[in-house]
């Protein structure tokens, strides 16, 4: 899809972070923006954010709704229509949540909300617009599906769990969406952006009063680590910039520029590993990664001294927990299957 003006985006999780300045730079391309959130007081400052970044307060139109909601989400998808006189010709869907913690702590309501907002939420939006689309636009005019996913998509963690599979199957939706869609003169994107600066990190204080059940630890302390971890991330801006690029030239997966080249080759050969390590025998494992373990600890290792020189620099520090925070990742204390070293202490 290359022209973007006069048309209609419709960006999930649009009133912060990722959403928010993908509504920015497509609105300030000439499209009319919806921007669907399930937060109304994000909403309300989001589109004066809009309108300020130059886009007319008229072709923006916020909408609350609980994208996991199908009822509530087809209600939004009309009143787009409504308001707009059509279906969107670009989908973005990017509403998403996260929750760390050991995954054999998990409970229902971690999967059912994470995986709800992350993958039945793209799921819906596809099912209720891809027909609508399809019928109004196909062969007539360009139109395009997009969703944010996420590098987790790539791999898995012991502590990541719900999202990442989330993130993988949202993937793998998508590359199904991008053969789909070219008979009918379309196609589909899939953005996989690592860290982003945004407002993620505080997703607990918004969880659902019905999926409050966690197993993870969560206190402002964990959320203060995180949200010191994604200020270090890409800009939405900068983020939605690339997307656009990889929506003008029809990639199907958009890895941020920090990934690209010789990082996004490492990337990617990093999770060729991952798969080649889990096909092979658990002993034949185990030697692989001590043998692993051993080479990083040689790159690592201080240099040979003779006594004379100066102690080495310490290493450059990791993403540590600032002043306030807590470590996150951690199990709910009082959960009597979870080794004691992965709680709180
Ligand atoms: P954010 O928290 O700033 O924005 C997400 C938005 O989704 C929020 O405004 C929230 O209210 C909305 N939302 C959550 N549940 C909803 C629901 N049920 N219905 C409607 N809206 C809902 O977070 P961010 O980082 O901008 O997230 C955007 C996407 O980027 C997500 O899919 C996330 O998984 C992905 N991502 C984020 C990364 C990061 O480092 N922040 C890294 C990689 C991917």
């Amino acid at each position: 899809m290359k022209d973007f003006a006069g048309k209609i985006v419709f960006v999930t999780g649009g009133a912060s972070g990722a959403g928010l300045g993908q509504a920015k730079v497509f609105g300030k391309a000439g499209m009319k923006v919806a921007i669907a959130d399930v937060r109304q007081d994000a909403l309300d400052k989001a589109v004066d954010e809009i309108v300020a970044y130059g886009i007319k307060r008229s072709d923006v139109l916020a909408l609350k709704v609980d994208l996991t909601n199908r009822a509530e989400y087809t209600a939004a998808a009309d009143k787009v229509e409504a308001v707009f006189g059509g279906p969107p010709h670009l989908l973005i869907q990017t509403a998403g949540v996260n929750s760390f913690g050991p995954i054999e702590a998990s409970t229902f309501d971690d999967f059912d909300w994470v995986m709800g907002v992350c993958l039945n939420h793209v799921v819906n939006g596809l099912l209720i617009f891809v027909p609508r689309m399809i019928k109004a636009y196909a062969h007539k005019t360009e139109f395009h599906v997009a969703t944010t996913s996420s590098m987790g998509a790539f791999m898995a963690g012991s502590t990541t769990g719900p999202y990442s599979a989330a993130k993988a199957a949202v993937n793998n939706l998508m590359y199904s969406y991008a053969d789909a869609l070219k008979p009918y003169g379309s196609g589909a994107t899939v953005l996989c952006p690592g860290n982003i600066n945004s407002n993620i990190g505080n997703a607990e204080k918004f969880r659902p009063a019905n999926l409050k059940n966690t197993g993870y630890y969560v206190s402002e302390g964990t959320m203060k680590t995180l949200g010191a971890i994604h200020a270090t991330g890409i800009d939405p801006i900068e983020l939605a910039e690339i997307l656009k690029e990889g929506i003008e030239n029809g990639r199907v997966i958009v890895l941020p520029d920090h990934n690209t080249g010789e990082q996004r080759a490492a990337q990617l050969r990093g999770q060729d590993e991952q798969i080649e390590d889990l096909c092979l025998t658990a002993t034949e494992r185990e030697a692989k990664s001590a043998a692993r373990m051993a080479e990083m600890m040689k790159r690592f290792a201080p240099p040979p001294t003779n006594g004379d020189e100066k102690a080495a620099p310490p290493p450059p520090p990791m993403w540590g927990v600032p002043e306030g925070g807590e470590a996150f990742g951690q199990a709910r204390t009082d959960l009597d299957w979870v080794d004691p070293s992965k709680k709180k202490k």
